[in-house]
């Protein structure tokens, strides 16, 4: 297995572009499953679960045209099964996004259910009640989800009981082709909700509240194609902004937006950064100083962001003062602080609370990726630990974060990536 090589120390000092995101592209992509017509998806990251979910629509049949900066056509002419196999879904368990929209276009999916899961056991019951309630009969037997439905899905009135990203996506995007209306309540506000909202009104969708707690949907009988582009993603800018706060340098990160980046803005504010912003560009300027500890209490958007919990734990490792950090989503979200506590950091862990003692320096050391974000939050904290720090099991990283060691490198970072 590859592994990253780091020497700590370099203030990180530069500018950065911030690709698709992928939380964003993942429900983008399983949507163009619902149209009619070929469907051109823009500004993917390069990632592994990029691939995935292309492997995936490939499998089903669907004809996919790739071009050289990896805008990718998926026409559903061809389409043949509707099947997502466990080889797949068990490396990536956003593929349960393609169930609601194989159900409501075809009338039936068999998706593999993903699996434990690192971070928690993150079940997928919300998604099968919901589809429920549209309709779809669904029994679970051997690992695999087997769905279908007589006739098209009803439009139903869903509430969530516990707010979830890709569960409200997948209502939302078997909503789109259902018969009447649905509305879905404590749905999610992820702007990735709103991104993929935009795409399907673009496919000729009639949705309304993306981005509030409450989306209508009044289904259509089809949806034509389009071209859509992805919309920047906020938690490779914020690992960035991050990254330079903890080395008390300066970055400014390109193609990206600051509007849908508030709670981590304020947190970075209160770390004593110097942040300007623009209209597609966020600077992040420390001005030489070490950061000040934060508290942080993660929670659904517009609240602090999960998928940044574990980056501002490694602020909080180097910084002035003691920080506390709260994980309200995930059961099991604090791996990296083992690691952490490897490379000297001073943290007290009870249940899902974290007391973070910032210190002066940390100290280089073998530590393992456990997950996407609790690896990027090595890379910061192997960014600031005095000596050679190594990263094992980074096949994690590359899930998430497209050429991260050229674009640390483009920023004064001494970090190479040695094959394992
Ligand atoms: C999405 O995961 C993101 N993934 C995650 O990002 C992110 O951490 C998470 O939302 C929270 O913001 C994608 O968008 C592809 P949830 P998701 O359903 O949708 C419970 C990353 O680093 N739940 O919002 O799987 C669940 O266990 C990844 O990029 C149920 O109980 O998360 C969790 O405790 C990691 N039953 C809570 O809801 C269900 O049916 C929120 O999970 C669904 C969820």
């Amino acid at each position: 297995m590859d592994k990253l090589i780091i020497e700590g120390g370099a203030c990180l000092n530069g500018e950065v572009r911030i690709s698709g995101a992928k939380n964003s592209a993942l429900p983008i992509l399983a949507a163009t499953l619902l149209a009619d017509e070929p469907v051109t998806i823009c500004n993917l990251p390069h990632l592994h679960d990029i691939t995935t979910m292309l492997e995936l629509i490939r499998r089903t049949g669907v004809e996919l045209t790739i071009d050289e900066k990896l805008s990718v056509e998926v026409d559903t002419s061809t389409i043949k099964n509707f099947h997502a196999p466990y080889e797949l879904v068990k490396t990536m368990r956003a593929s349960i996004l393609v169930l609601g929209p194989l159900l409501a276009h075809y009338g039936e999916a068999e998706v593999s259910l993903p699996g434990g899961c690192a971070i928690g056991s993150r079940p997928v019951d919300l998604h099968i009640r919901g589809l429920e309630a549209m309709g779809a009969e669904i029994t679970v037997d051997a690992g695999y989800i087997h769905a279908r439905s007589n006739g098209r899905l009803k439009g139903a009135k869903i509430f969530f009981d516990i707010v979830t990203v890709t569960g409200t996506e997948n209502i939302l995007m078997a909503a789109a082709l259902a018969e009447g209306q649905s509305i879905i309540e404590n749905a999610a506000r992820e702007p990735e909700i709103v991104d993929l909202a935009n795409c399907l009104i673009a496919m000729g969708a009639d949705i309304k509240g993306a981005g509030t707690d409450t989306i209508t949907v009044n289904g259509v009988e089809s949806l034509k194609g389009c071209r859509y582009s992805v919309m920047p993603d906020r938690i490779e800018t914020g690992t960035y902004l991050v990254a330079a706060a903890a080395t008390r340098g300066y970055v400014k990160t390109k193609n990206t937006r600051a509007d849908i980046l508030d709670s981590v803005l304020l947190k970075l504010t209160e770390a004593g950064a110097k942040i300007e912003t623009g209209d597609d560009w966020i600077s992040l300027d420390m001005e030489g100083r070490r950061p000040k500890s934060v508290n942080i209490t993660t929670a659904p958007y517009p609240a602090f962001p999960t998928d940044m919990q574990a980056q501002f734990a490694a602020l909080n490792a180097v910084a002035e003062g003691v920080g506390h950090i709260k994980e309200t989503i995930f059961e099991n979200r604090f791996m990296h602080m083992q690691e952490m506590i490897r490379l000297g950091a001073n943290i007290l862990i009870d249940g899902n609370s974290a007391t973070i003692e910032g210190g002066e320096h940390l100290k280089g050391a073998p530590v393992m990726a456990t997950d996407l974000r609790a690896s990027a939050s090595l890379v910061i904290a192997g960014l600031v630990a005095s000596g050679e720090t190594t990263i094992d099991r980074i096949y994690h990283i590359d899930r998430g974060y497209e050429c991260i060691e050229e674009k640390l490198q483009m920023m004064g970072a001494k970090i190479r990536r040695i094959p394992g």
